[in-house]
């Protein structure tokens, strides 16, 4: 597809066939994701990619049992709400490949530079805005392209991180920190099109 029709092609998709993924497109999105900037060059993340169709209910129960705790005390007109916030952080459960993006920290020049002082690296990532946690982004746009481009469907979800520690622990991955979860799988339907926003609403040029 061509670039400029592809980023409009590209549309989230929460409803899966249950055929599996050609490894061959796997690898296609999972390179395109890895392709992605990151800071330094330091390229801090990994990617773990679930078939497992048992791990994926063991990971969909986890979250639900995570915002039922967190929600146990909504008044009974909220519980459509919950139930529509469990859904759509849920989306994953139905796909038939679930890819946990993970960061780590890593090292850049102001680390070297601050190591003597009583500023942390995590301080010093935090001022930077996560430049880790910004380039998992970037990774998982350019993997939603490369799904669009071989016809598949795909969801970012972040909905599921409230069971972050959980999710980590279901996929036995240290040292990292869960960033997000992207379903993956063929799609139900084709999604039309997006349209392009109005650059007035959201650009500034600055005088
Ligand atoms: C950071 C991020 C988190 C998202 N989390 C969820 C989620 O938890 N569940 C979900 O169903 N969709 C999620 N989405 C998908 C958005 O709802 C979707 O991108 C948005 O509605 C625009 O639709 P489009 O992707 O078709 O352009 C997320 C998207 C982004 C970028």
């Amino acid at each position: 597809m061509e670039f400029n029709e592809l980023v409009y092609a590209r549309r989230t998709v929460r409803r899966f066939t249950q055929e599996p993924i050609h490894q061959v497109a796997l690898e296609k999105i999972l390179k395109a994701g890895l392709a992605a900037p990151s800071p330094n060059n330091a390229t801090p993340w990994s990617i773990s990619v679930v078939t497992n169709g048992e791990v994926i209910q063991k990971m969909r129960h986890a979250v639900n049992d995570r915002l039922d705790l967190m929600f146990s005390t909504v008044k009974p007109d909220n519980k459509t709400v919950l139930e529509k916030v469990k859904v759509f952080s849920t989306v994953f459960a139905n796909a038939p490949v679930v890819l946990a993006v993970f960061s780590r920290p890593y090292q850049a020049p102001i680390h070297e530079l601050l190591a003597d002082t009583d500023i942390s690296p995590e301080q010093i990532s935090e001022l930077r805005r996560h430049p880790e946690l910004q380039a998992t982004g970037a990774l998982v746009q350019n993997m939603l392209l490369a799904a669009a481009e071989e016809e598949l469907g795909a969801c970012w979800i972040s909905g599921a991180l409230v069971a972050r520690r959980e999710l980590e622990a279901i996929l036995g991955v240290k040292d990292m920190h869960l960033e997000t979860l992207v379903a993956l799988g063929h799609r139900e339907a084709q999604p039309h099109p997006k349209e392009p926003l109005d650059l007035e609403m959201y650009v500034n040029y600055v005088p």
